[in-house]
């Protein structure tokens, strides 16, 4: 039986697009995947997207579908990137199959069963966005930078605080892994509770300190919405309201049931593959991990995954890319930029080729486990430095050398042992580094072996030996020996750069690289290479040197995908930064806009009457951030938008329905006039007025901010 290697990525919120942060972590799950098979072992790598929970309700209600829906737009624009990045999961779940829902009940009653799950009331501070309760009284800013929720819930709970210590001794004996050292050390300090204060401590079995009840029982139903797993029997009969399952629960799970948990017909892929042996999660959902996932285990009595290994966050614009804040970059973008390079490839070639580029930069930039700042310019810089001038230069030159000289054959030598340390150490640093997942430290150790072979070849200058016949073998041993070299920098890089190694293979005359990984070919890559007479492929440029224009292209792009328009064919939100955030002549729009009386050419000096500071001082203007947005049925006009002002939630009605798409307003920063008297309309209560200018004809353009304002600031 070979080696088995199972790996995940998290699975996607679909309550935004993907961007390039989620393209992180598939793309480095992805590179292990293709390193274990060729590696000869038997590998699933799994990725598939979050469908369930009340963050999802809430943003199905805004676009106005229903959340399933919702679910599945969302989740197919997941696998249509998947795809023109050549991802090679081996499974896409996602929450709403119903095998994986009947696997979650399976859980949920074993749990049940066990006397691991038990029900209570509670009321406490609620997190929608993170989907997690938080300790604090009202209006506690929750882990997303937003006040909770105040929630009150007859709820099952999860024994959680059972596992303080087995999950400590786990984590400290290693038997649970959690890389890197910090993140371990963050799961370990929250598990242990505040030791420190003079109360009373117990140790782990390593000696270590904690506080007995750091850890406290978890709610895992909730009842105030119903977008989730029912809960079932026998616990749903114990109580009258009706309970879906946590959506942590539901979601970690996945990892599970994805190879058959809870399918008495799927029990020898479950055997086979669980436990997992890596799951890829990004630093703010480790506790989701190495916490709530090993416990909820534990309780179960089932083997737990052998590694947690988290990565850092790529900022955007210094900080955090992610929908809510605005600042993305679309995966699109660079698949669109990159691929013009290639114009005499199609499509689907041109979006491979670009796939690669990203999954190059991206692990060769970021040390893995830090957080990154993205930019175009150093995506750019990169790719020149080292796919155009670097690999794709010394393949291009050395193969090219051969044709001229050899007609295409590669040149026969006794001796070609010159590059062999460099290209062994490669190959040892590569392992060790991809086994760790320190991709930064392999995909460097593969632009090491570039450099040690370009310099080989400068050394030898095999144009100068060309010019000498006397110099024929000595030309043959170089050109051989640095072809051996590309052979095996090549098979290194496959797993990084799929496409173009692919090609680079090709052209070395060794057929298809990937059928060379499936016949289990490079399992060992200091065997095999070139056999007597072996014969070039058809040689093509690989990398293009990339100039402003690919630059200007993504900036461009970008700049598209945020702007008002495509914003509303999209559910990536219009940053806060848009030009209509920033209204040339501000107006207090009414909550319905007045007709228009001015257009935007005519908009003189204004003869409204002078007020004093104490008029304007009474006029509350606040900062606001809406958390719910939608239509409001038989109104063309109308939006109803509940706002978060930071001390209390609003209901306001909006006349902007024609301008604003609902699903672009949730999560957006408005600014509302707060001691407006309320008025009703529609038979709805309006709790306060946005903020718009009115231009042109009267389209209203929402005030806001460039910078990141704390919501309920007061504007004076
Ligand atoms: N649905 C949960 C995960 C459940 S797993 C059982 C979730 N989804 S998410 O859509 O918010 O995706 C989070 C993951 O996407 C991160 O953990 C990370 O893997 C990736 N990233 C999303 N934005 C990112 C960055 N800006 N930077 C790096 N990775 C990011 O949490």
């Amino acid at each position: 039986m070979p080696e088995k290697f199972y790996v995940t990525t998290p699975i996607y919120y679909v309550n935004a697009r993907p961007h390039i942060g989620h393209a992180y972590t598939t793309i480095a799950a992805d590179v292990l995947a293709l390193r274990s098979r060729m590696l000869g072992r038997d590998t699933w790598f799994l990725t598939g997207t979050d469908e369930h929970g009340q963050k999802i309700e809430r943003s199905a209600v805004a676009a106005g579908i229903p959340p399933q829906q919702f679910a599945d737009e969302v989740s197919a624009s997941f696998q249509s990137l998947w795809k023109r990045m050549g991802i090679s999961y081996d499974q896409y779940i996602r929450t709403t199959d119903p095998a994986h829902q009947r696997g979650v009940q399976q859980l949920f009653r074993t749990l049940y069963e066990r006397g691991e799950i038990y029900l209570d009331q509670y009321t406490g501070q609620y997190c929608v966005s993170e989907e997690m309760f938080v300790e604090g009284p009202p209006g506690t800013i929750g882990p997303d930078g937003r006040p909770t929720e105040t929630v009150t819930e007859e709820n099952f709970y999860f024994r959680l605080s059972r596992f303080q210590k087995p999950l400590i001794d786990l984590i400290e004996s290693h038997q649970l892994a959690i890389e890197p050292e910090s993140r371990k050390n963050e799961v370990l300090s929250f598990l242990r509770g505040s030791v420190s204060d003079g109360g009373e401590n117990l140790l782990s079995d390593t000696g270590v300190a904690y506080r007995p009840g750091a850890l406290k029982d978890l709610s895992v139903s909730r009842t105030s919405f119903d977008w989730g797993i029912p809960v079932p029997e026998p616990a749903a009969s114990t109580t009258q309201q009706k309970h879906v399952i946590y959506v942590w629960l539901d979601a970690l799970a996945n990892y599970m049931t994805a190879v058959g948990y809870g399918d008495p017909d799927r029990q020898d892929t479950f055997n086979r593959y669980w436990p997992a042996d890596l799951h890829l999660v990004g630093k703010e959902i480790v506790r989701f991990h190495c916490v709530y996932w090993p416990a909820f285990l534990l309780a179960a009595g089932l083997p737990l995954p052998k590694r947690i290994t988290a990565h850092g966050w790529l900022l955007f614009e210094e900080s955090k890319m992610s929908k809510s804040r605005g600042n993305i970059v679309r995966t699109e973008t660079i698949l669109d930029s990159f691929g013009a390079l290639k114009p005499e490839l199609d499509k689907a070639e041109q979006d491979l080729f670009a796939a690669d580029v990203l999954r190059y930069f991206l692990l060769r930039e970021i040390p893995f486990g830090q957080d990154g700042s993205f930019s175009f310019d150093a995506l750019l810089a990169r790719y020149n430095a080292e796919l155009a001038n670097g690999y794709g230069n010394l393949v291009s030159r050395t193969l090219k050398l051969i044709e001229q000289n050899f007609d295409g054959v590669i040149p026969e030598s006794g001796l070609t042992t010159e590059l062999t340390s460099a290209t062994t150490a490669a190959i040892t640093a590569v392992d060790l580094a991809l086994d760790r997942q320190h991709f930064t430290t392999a995909v460097q150790a593969c632009a090491g072996l570039v450099t040690a072979t370009d310099g080989y070849i400068s050394e030898h200058a095999p144009w100068k030996l060309a010019k000498d016949s006397a110099q024929r073998d000595r030309l043959a041993t170089v050109l051989r020996t640095a072809t051996k070299a590309i052979r095996i920098l090549t098979a290194l890089l496959y797993p990084v750069l799929p496409y173009t190694t692919e090609r680079v293979w090709q052209q070395l005359g060794l057929g298809s690289l990937r059928r060379a990984v499936e016949n289990g070919e490079l399992t060992n890559l200091t065997h095999g290479g070139f056999g007597p007479n072996a014969r070039l492929g058809k040689l093509a440029p690989l990398f293009p040197r990339a100039d402003k224009d690919t630059l200007t292209r993504m900036i461009d792009a970008e700049q598209k995908s945020t702007s008002p328009e495509a914003g509303a064919q999209q559910l990536a939100p219009m940053t806060e930064a848009t030009p209509d955030a920033a209204p040339a002549s501000s107006a207090l729009a009414e909550v319905v806009p007045e007709p228009p009386n001015q257009s935007a050419q005519e908009i003189g000096r204004p003869d409204t009457p002078q007020i004093t500071i104490d008029d304007f001082l009474k006029v509350d203007l606040r900062v606001a951030r809406v958390l719910v947005a939608e239509r409001i049925p038989k109104s063309d006009k109308l939006l109803r938008l509940e706002v978060d002002l930071g001390y209390e939630q609003r209901q306001i009605l909006a006349g902007i329905a024609e301008f604003y798409d609902p699903a672009n307003l949730v999560g957006r920063n408005v600014v509302i006039v707060a001691n407006l008297a309320p008025r009703k309309m529609r038979g709805l209560e309006s709790q306060g007025m946005i903020v718009a200018a009115s231009v042109g004809d009267g389209t209203p353009a929402l005030a806001g901010f460039l910078d990141d304002i704390e919501i309920g600031a007061r504007l004076r």
